[in-house]
C-alpha cells in the first residue's frame, strides 16, 4: 500500500521537472505546432512533457494506471489511476502567452475519487497541491476560497470548448446569462489554473463544459480542499468522467447554479 503523501511528493517533483521541459520549448524557434481539430493545437512540448511524465510514473509505480491527454495509456492493476495533462493551456503556449500549467490528478478506484492533485505554473513558479482531507496549498502555504457572496462583485472564470465553431453547445448561452450579473468573466485558457485560482481566492468561481478528466482532476480536488463547492451543473457532486464543472465558494455556488440552469 503506497503512502499518499509520498505519491504527492513524487507528483510535485515530476510536475516541476515537466514545467522546466515546457519552459525550454516556450517561445522557442524549435517548437512545432500541429492540429488535432480546427482550433485544437498540440505542440512538440505537449508530447515531450507527456513522454517524460509517463515514463517517470511507469518506472516508479508500474502497477498504477495512467491516462494522459496525448494518448499515453497504462491499464494498471492497482487502486490508483493518474490523470495527466502534460500542458494545460496549449493555445496560450503556442501563441507565446505565459499562462499554462502541468496538471496531475491521482484517482483512487477504491475511494471513487481524486485523492492527490498537483498543478504547476512554470512561468510564475507556483505549485498548487492537495491531498484529500488535507487542505490545499500553494508553494507550501495554505490557500482558501473567497468569502464573497455578491454576484455583482465576483470575478468568475470560464472556458469555451474546442468544438465551439461547429456545436451550439459552446457555452455562449451560459456566458450571456452570467456576464451581465457579475463583476466580470475571465477566459485565461488553462482549466487547471482556473480551478487553482478559485482555490487561492483570486477568482470567486469557475465553470466550464466539455472538459476532460486530465483538465480538472487535480484542480477540482485543490479547489474542494480550499473550501469550494465543486459540482456538476445540476448540483450533484462532481465526477471527473462527466465533462462539466462548477467550482464556487459557498456563498455564490447556488446563485451560479441557478444562472447556469436558466441558460
Ligand atoms: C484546454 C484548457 C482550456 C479549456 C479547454 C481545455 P488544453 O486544455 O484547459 O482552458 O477551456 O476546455 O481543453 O487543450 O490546453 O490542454
Ligand atoms: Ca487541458
Ligand atoms: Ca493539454
Amino acid at each position: 500500500m503506497e503512502d499518499l503523501p509520498q505519491i504527492l511528493d513524487f507528483a510535485r517533483e515530476i510536475a516541476q521537472s515537466a514545467g522546466e521541459i515546457l519552459l525550454k520549448g516556450f517561445r522557442s524557434s524549435g517548437l512545432t505546432v500541429s492540429y488535432k481539430g480546427v482550433s485544437n493545437p498540440v505542440t512538440s512540448s505537449d508530447r515531450e512533457s507527456e513522454d517524460f511524465l509517463y515514463d517517470r510514473i511507469r518506472a516508479r509505480f508500474p502497477e498504477h494506471g495512467i491516462v494522459a491527454e496525448e494518448g499515453s495509456r497504462s491499464e494498471g492493476s492497482g487502486d490508483f489511476r493518474w490523470f495527466v495533462d502534460p500542458l494545460d493551456g496549449t493555445t496560450n503556449f503556442a501563441h507565446g502567452v505565459a499562462h499554462f500549467s502541468v496538471s496531475i490528478g491521482v484517482y483512487s478506484n477504491r475511494k471513487q475519487g481524486v485523492v492527490a492533485g498537483v498543478v504547476y505554473d512554470p512561468c510564475r513558479r507556483e505549485l498548487f497541491s492537495a491531498l484529500a482531507g488535507g487542505g490545499a496549498f500553494m508553494n507550501g502555504h495554505h490557500i482558501r476560497v473567497t468569502a464573497s457572496d455578491e454576484l455583482s462583485r465576483s470575478l468568475i472564470a470560464t472556458g469555451f470548448p474546442y468544438d465551439k465553431n461547429v456545436s451550439d453547445k459552446n457555452n455562449l448561452a451560459q456566458f450571456n446569462r452570467v456576464l451581465p450579473r457579475v463583476q466580470c468573466v475571465r477566459r485565461f485558457g488553462s482549466a487547471a489554473l482556473d480551478l487553482c485560482y478559485v482555490a487561492a481566492g483570486r477568482f470567486d468561481a469557475y465553470w466550464e463544459m466539455k472538459v476532460s478528466p486530465w483538465d480538472i482532476a487535480a484542480g477540482c480536488l485543490i479547489a474542494e480542499e480550499a473550501g469550494a463547492r465543486v459540482t456538476m451543473f445540476d448540483g450533484s457532486p462532481y465526477d471527473i468522467e462527466v465533462p462539466e464543472v462548477l467550482a464556487a465558494n459557498a456563498g455564490l455556488h447556488e446563485k451560479l447554479l441557478a444562472l447556469l440552469a436558466d441558460a
